[in-house]
């Protein structure tokens, strides 16, 4: 197959970790007779830095034009610091996710069975952990009407959701669910806000289309706890931006370091690959950076484009990896650890 992938690095990290990422994609390419063509272009503070904006245009054609992006990380802590700052890293990767119609977010959650130590959670309690969250990734409170009143007092950010936004992201909960264990729980704050009530309401109705899936309501707050309770109860989840963004992160507990947690947007035609991990500004450039999630973002990208094999072939390798105890620091226990670079390497060898 000829693919034409849109590189975008990013920030902090990101260029260390999407450098590992091109290098084990070129091997599965190499291994499996594929002709990939990176496509670089700039995003995040990166951007503002070369020409004013985090998302420029000449970025979102070159997007656009590919048949999948694969992103590293955004951020920098002199934008966090700044509250006053007008243009913000964050802002290119909502532009974008926004401008290539990316609403459904996939993020996966599952153990590393070398790793099941490594989590702050009991082993016996994050055993068989394999779920997927779909969080809503164009809507909600991310995209209302922002305002703050002259004088500085008053801020509001609006959350607001149209049925048919609901409805297209469900879809793919009940599709998603159909190749799992038919299991379906959607996450919304149904007893306070009038947007969870119209997520509930839409998927209520959407459950006599799909009558093999088991639906379950859950309030958020409640999955944030039983999330770390009983995380092997829950297959698909789907939910609104905003809960997504912070429940993922939470889940990302369980597999034992977020450096390893890949996931996919999807929506439109093209896909976005990416870690759900930070730019770690504190650890630019030390090459010691886990750059496993953005490979296993890479596994995704690949997989998104049927090749089954390929996916796999990578998701082979992280396993080798992390049973030889060729990781990070993040994983090393204090024990020995690689740099950003060698567990690439390492990778890309054992492809
Ligand atoms: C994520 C990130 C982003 C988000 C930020 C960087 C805008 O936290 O992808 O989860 O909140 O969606
Ligand atoms: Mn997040």
């Amino acid at each position: 197959m000829k693919l034409n992938i849109a590189l975008l690095a990013g920030d902090g990290i990101g260029p260390e970790v999407i450098d590992q990422a091109v290098k084990v994609s070129d091997a599965i390419a190499k291994k499996f007779n594929h002709k990939i063509n990176w496509k670089p272009a700039l995003t995040g503070a990166a951007a503002i830095d070369a020409v004013g904006e985090p998302y420029p245009d000449e970025t979102h054609k070159i997007c656009a034009s590919s048949d999948a992006v694969l992103f590293g990380a955004i951020g920098h802590p002199r934008f966090d610091n700044d509250p006053s700052a007008k243009v913000r890293p964050e802002q290119g990767l909502l532009k974008m996710r926004k401008k290539l119609g990316l609403f459904a977010n996939v993020r996966p959650t599952f153990t590393f069975s070398s790793l099941l130590d490594k989590s702050p959670l009991k082993r016996e309690r994050i055993e068989g952990t394999d779920l997927v969250f779909l969080r809503e990734l164009t809507g909600g409170i991310y995209f209302g009407e922002k305002g703050r009143r002259d004088e500085g007092e008053t801020a509001f950010d609006n959350c607001v959701y149209t049925r048919a936004e609901v409805q297209r992201l469900a879809k793919k909960g009940f599709e998603l669910a159909m190749t799992r264990s038919k299991k379906l729980c959607c996450v919304d704050k149904a007893n306070v806000l009038e947007t969870s009530r119209l997520w509930r309401e839409t998927v209520q109705a959407m459950e006599k289309e799909y009558p093999e899936v088991v639906v379950s309501y859950e309030f958020v707050d409640a999955v944030a706890m039983r999330l770390v309770q009983w995380p092997n109860s829950y297959d698909v989840l789907i939910t609104e931006n905003l809960f997504g963004d912070i429940l993922t992160d939470e889940a990302s507990v369980i597999s034992g370091s977020m450096g390893l947690m890949p996931s996919a947007s999807l929506g439109a035609d093209i896909g976005l690959f990416e870690p759900i991990h930070g730019s770690y500004p504190q650890a630019t450039g030390l090459n010691i950076a886990n750059p496993m999630a953005t490979i296993l973002s890479a596994a995704m990208m690949f997989e998104n484009f049927g090749l089954q094999k390929e996916g796999k072939a990578i998701r082979d390798a992280v396993n080798n990896a992390l049973n030889k105890g060729i990781v990070t620091e993040d994983l090393a226990d204090g024990g020995k650890s690689y740099g950003t670079k060698e567990v690439g390497d390492w990778l890309a060898e054992h492809i």
